[in-house]
């Protein structure tokens, strides 16, 4: 498998899909809601973004699958797998705020061999290959040193539903008790590219999905950091929960979640 090939192509697709949604973010075009649930939006934008990103990939590898999150799967023979978020952070960009990004991972032999995810509001590309480090606009990034957290900055992020929400407030609060302080970005994929630049020092979220993750945990791992579940299990792309951090803040936040 040559995967400098298939990062050139997902980069190529993320850099236009970002570029087109950077341009229309003060005309998303029609909002609609996902299965009824008005806190979950989806906009023609993220729509066009999909389609661009699945024809880039169609064009050079019409053989490999898709799995897309406005679009769902789309199957093929060949056993590499595309992960597709098309833009992450839709609520972001639907209010004009600007941070979201295109996410693409892409697995082989059940290992995300590739991550990249693209900033188009900053024009920041981080990317990374298994094995090869990872990199921020040509330069490779590292994780934080912060030893405790009391001394970190962590992140998370909250899902649509109600449920999910109330699910994610007793870590938000243990978290704000325990931190130097807790950011909600609005935006998974960056949350943690992020962590893997050492900007914050650890990201956790209940209930995403393996488009919100694929890309970012590789780019994570990359960079030195440690992606787990809650309970501290390795993460595989379709746990919901998922726990990154810069490695030595690590057991601390797991004991802080998990208490
Ligand atoms: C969402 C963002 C957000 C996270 C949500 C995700 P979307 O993705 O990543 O930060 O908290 O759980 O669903 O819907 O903007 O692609
Ligand atoms: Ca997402
Ligand atoms: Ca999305």
């Amino acid at each position: 498998m040559d995967f400098e090939t298939i990062l050139g192509v997902a980069v190529k697709a993320a850099r236009e899909a970002g570029g087109y949604a950077a341009s229309h973010i003060k005309s998303a075009g029609e909002i609609r809601y996902k299965g009824g649930d008005v806190n979950n939006l989806v906009t023609d934008v993220d729509e066009r973004c999909e389609e661009i990103i699945i024809a880039g990939i169609r064009r050079s590898f019409p053989d490999h699958s898709v799995l897309a999150e406005e679009s769902g799967e789309h199957p093929e023979k060949d056993a590499c797998l595309w992960l597709v978020d098309p833009l992450d952070g839709t609520t972001n960009f639907a209010h004009g705020f600007p941070v979201f990004c295109v996410s693409i991972g892409v697995m082989f032999g059940g290992e995300i061999k590739i991550g990249v995810v693209y900033d188009p509001c900053r024009d920041e590309l981080f990317i990374a290959e298994k094995g090869r480090g990872a990199f921020l606009n040509g330069k490779g990034i590292s994780v934080s040193r912060v030893g405790t957290v009391q001394s970190s900055l962590v992140t998370t992020g909250f899902a649509s539903s109600l449920a999910a929400k109330e699910h994610n407030l007793r870590y938000f609060q243990r978290m704000l008790g325990s931190a130097q302080a807790v950011r909600r970005m609005g935006s998974a994929a960056l949350d943690l590219c992020y962590v893997a630049c050492g900007r914050f020092d650890g990201f956790w979220e209940p209930g995403l999905n393996p488009w919100d993750t694929a890309a970012g945990e590789l780019i994570v791992k990359e960079a030195g950091g440690t992606v787990t579940t809650f309970s501290g299990e390795t993460h595989n792309v379709h746990d919901k929960d998922i726990v990154a951090t810069n490695g030595t803040i690590h057991k601390e936040m797991l004991d802080l979640l998990n208490n």
